[in-house]
């Protein structure tokens, strides 16, 4: 089994308008518990990993305004693509999300869109290669291909890229760049 490693990204933290409506939409759409929440109200803390207490944690106090440019985005690993696109249902149903968006960055099958602050959120599934970043395809038809479908769609695109390699490969020279063989 591979060792853990050196450092991981746990968690991102951010400042909010309205902490009841955005951990209203960040459970119910992602399945997050709240795992903590401050006394006074001013915190809460989320996470749909029982490895980490929180993976989200949202504040009250945000004073920047939903055009200001400081945050681009939070991304969420989703399990497989039946869970993409059950997320993606609920997105819909969601009246305040704006901006959604499908497309491949040849590592991930993602969705992108804006939370109901406007920050941008992405869900994705990695793919089974790996392709030099940055890369961005839109798929607007991502979630009427089948898995099947989807894959063999992204393996053919991705051929005309010298870079694309099996993501394993990428993940066995990133450790051993991280000193962790
Ligand atoms: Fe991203």
């Amino acid at each position: 089994m591979q060792q853990q490693p050196p450092v991981s990204l746990s968690h991102t933290g951010f400042h909010v308008f309205d902490l009841d409506k955005m951990t209203g939409f960040y459970t119910r759409v992602f399945g997050f518990q709240v795992s903590d929440k401050a006394e006074d109200g001013r915190m809460v803390f989320l996470s749909g990993d029982p490895s980490d207490h929180h993976q989200l944690i949202m504040f009250r106090g945000r004073t920047a305004k939903t055009d200001d440019t400081h945050f681009a985005h939070v991304a969420f690993r989703v399990r497989d693509m039946d869970a993409l696109r059950a997320l993606a249902k609920r997105l819909a149903k969601e009246t305040e999300v704006t901006d959604a968006r499908t497309c491949t960055h040849g590592n991930a099958w993602s969705i992108y869109f804006k939370d109901p602050e406007g920050n941008q959120a992405e869900a994705f599934v990695d793919t089974p290669w790996h392709v030099a970043q940055p890369f961005y395809k839109p798929i607007d038809d991502m979630f009427d291909k089948t898995d099947k479908e989807l894959e063999q769609w992204t393996d053919t695109m991705l051929n005309e890229f010298p870079t694309k390699r099996p993501f394993d490969d990428w993940r066995k020279d990133m450790a051993k760049k991280l000193g962790m063989e």
